[in-house]
């Protein structure tokens, strides 16, 4: 029988090869024309600690990466120790047999012992125990094979013969160990459909492809963990666009180069992660007061300082929101998957440019590395809204005061264009001038401009009819998103009715929608990853409502069971 809905969790040391097995089968099964969503952890060291992939494969749509696995598969001792309170009954167990460690007895679970390390040794290939696993599982979970092999070998090219002949070897030899053995479990990878025009891409490479997408003409970043694929994929595609790619020398280097480049006429964007974000304050603030469009995309990741690098939190919203000094205008934004993480991309690069506002963009750590099944993007059906320019008319005025609220901006060496670009207060022509009344005018002229963004960009999602009354109503960000998004349709599912309201603009706060959603629900429920329930914090300052938070810090996103069991205790 298969199960439309499966979780294969692969597990073992950072090293091993755990993190390519998981990107092979999501391949694999991908290109079988199957939805995937991926997610992976990992330890913050290169070599060694605990390494996880779990892989979700449907042949329906998939909003997150599930609850627990169906099949899971240890390569150690430790993955098996973190993992074995979850090998519950019915459930297909793979293991390194004749390794470091003996599972205990688990009922009802259907155990499949696999010499990878052992085999790997006698092929002379330490690297190609994850082969032998991988030619183990695609036996016993009818993962297709020859687009499995396709997938590995496309791969491992420029390795070389050896380690191709090596791989194939494991792999194979993987394959005969389980075809040995009796299958007990139910499992199996639905079988391949009809190949959909999809790709499947990961949320930092997503983020890259939406800013060439929403044609960036410059991005300058300093590396930092989960954020630097963003820079890598940027890296080999801007030059095809004729745009530019800096690595800077550090985080403040690259947002004054942002600003830089954008003051001269270029849409331009940095990545980075919180402590990036944090160096950046004074820039960012450089940003609203020369009203210079910028976009800062933080990938967040477990903090304070250096905190947790390599795991999922959501917990820079409180300094996307307030970071800096004085009263800075800004624009922050929360993508919910890897297809916002494309076309949110866009709409930020056009925000910026169309306010003339710093805008933030926050993913996280989980969809940084999460692959997931997304429609090819049409790039004729992308929208790119350019700046307001001069047009050479009259006398130029860098910060007029128009009836829009946006004032033209003009390249830099545009004759009869001369003005200054300031973080001083300044007057309409960017003269410095701090007249107390000039100062009212224009704080009014750059908050102005978030006002109006409130009125136009309409960025929140409602699940359930929003006239409805409803026992409970989750309000979430980010990549919470899609697990609230299952629990509210297993709430309905069991009868109770339950709503979610997920905003997109998170900053200027949609403060009227959020109240209108709250009065038909009888409880606010608001979960986030992070420990101080930051949107709860928003929520209380901005609204009427008394949101109960609820939250968790353990580097590790929620699953909608969590979500369901929550909410069933508040109701
Ligand atoms: N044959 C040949 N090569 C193989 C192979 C096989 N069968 N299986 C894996 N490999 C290679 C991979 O291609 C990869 O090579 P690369 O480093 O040249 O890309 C390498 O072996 C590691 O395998 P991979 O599957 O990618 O990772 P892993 O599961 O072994 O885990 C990491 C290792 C990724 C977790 C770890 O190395 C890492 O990078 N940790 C994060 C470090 C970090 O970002 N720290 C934060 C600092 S602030």
């Amino acid at each position: 029988m298969s199960k439309s809905d499966l979780i294969i969790r692969v597990a073992g040391e950072g090293g091993e090869g755990v993190i390519s097995a998981g990107d092979f089968i999501a391949a694999a099964c991908a290109r079988a024309g199957l939805e995937v969503y991926t997610f992976k952890t990992f330890p913050a060291e290169i070599r060694g600690g605990y390494a996880m992939y779990q892989t979700r494969v449907s042949d329906n749509r998939i909003y997150n990466q599930g609850d627990t696995f169906d099949v899971f598969c240890a390569f150690n001792g430790e993955a098996y120790e973190m993992n074995k309170h979850l090998l519950k009954p019915g459930i297909a167990f793979v293991y390194d047999a004749e390794s470091d460690f003996q599972p205990e007895e688990h009922e009802g679970v259907h155990t499949y012992p696999i010499t990878m390390s052992k085999t790997a040794k006698e092929i002379g290939s330490k690297q190609a125990k994850n082969l032998v696993a991988l030619g183990a599982l695609s036996e016993l979970f009818n993962i297709q094979k020859d687009v499995l092999w396709e997938v590995i070998s496309n791969k491992f090219a420029s390795k070389g013969d050896d380690v191709q002949t090596k791989n194939r070897q494991a792999f194979e030899k993987g394959m005969e160990q389980a075809k040995a053995l009796t299958k007990a479990d139910e499992y199996k990878v639905a079988d391949p459909k009809e190949t959909k025009d999809v790709i499947v891409i990961s949320g930092n490479d997503a983020v890259g492809l939406g800013a060439i997408l929403g044609k960036l003409d410059f991005f300058s970043a300093y590396p930092i963990t989960p954020a630097t694929e963003i820079a890598k994929y940027v890296s080999a595609q801007i030059p095809k666009t004729g745009g530019t790619l800096i690595q800077a020398e550090d985080e403040i280097a690259s947002i004054a180069q942002v600003l830089g480049a954008s003051y001269g006429g270029a849409r331009s964007m940095t990545a980075t992660s919180g402590p990036g974000v944090a160096l950046m304050g004074e820039m960012i603030g450089m940003s609203a007061m020369s009203e210079t469009p910028a976009l800062i995309v933080d990938v967040q990741r477990g903090g304070p300082s250096t905190g947790m690098p390599t795991k999922h939190e959501q917990s820079d919203l409180m300094i996307a929101i307030n970071g800096g000094h004085g009263d800075c205008p800004r624009v922050v934004m929360a993508v919910e998957d890897v297809a916002d993480c494309i076309y949110m991309t866009v709409e930020a690069l056009n925000i910026t440019e169309e306010y003339q506002i710093p805008v933030l963009l926050l993913t996280d750590g989980s969809l940084a590395f999460s692959t997931q099944t997304v429609p090819t993007p049409d790039p004729a059906k992308i929208k790119i809204v350019e700046r307001k320019r001069w047009n050479g008319e009259g006398e130029y005025k860098r910060y007029e005061l128009t009836e829009d609220g946006i004032s033209s901006m003009c390249d830099p060496g545009t004759p009869g264009g001369m003005h200054i670009g300031t973080g001083l207060e300044h007057n309409e022509k960017g003269a410095p001038f701090m007249a107390p009344a000039n100062r009212q005018k224009m704080q009014d002229k750059r908050f102005n401009k978030t006002d109006r963004l409130l009125k136009e960009y309409k960025a929140i999602e409602i699940d359930g009819n929003p006239d409805a009354e409803a026992e409970i109503g989750i309000i979430t960000w980010g990549s919470t998103i899609g697990v609230v998004r299952e629990a509210v349709a297993r709430l309905n599912a069991e009868g109770i009715s339950a709503k979610g309201f997920y905003p997109k603009l998170i900053w200027p706060m949609p403060a009227e929608q959020y109240e209108a959603f709250a009065s038909k629900c009888k409880k606010i429920l608001v979960p986030e990853v992070n420990y101080l329930g930051q949107l709860s914090h928003f929520i209380r300052a901005e609204t009427s409502i008394q949101p109960i938070p609820y939250t968790i810090c353990g580097g590790l996103p929620f699953n909608p069971a969590m979500i369901v069991e929550k909410a069933k205790e508040v109701i």
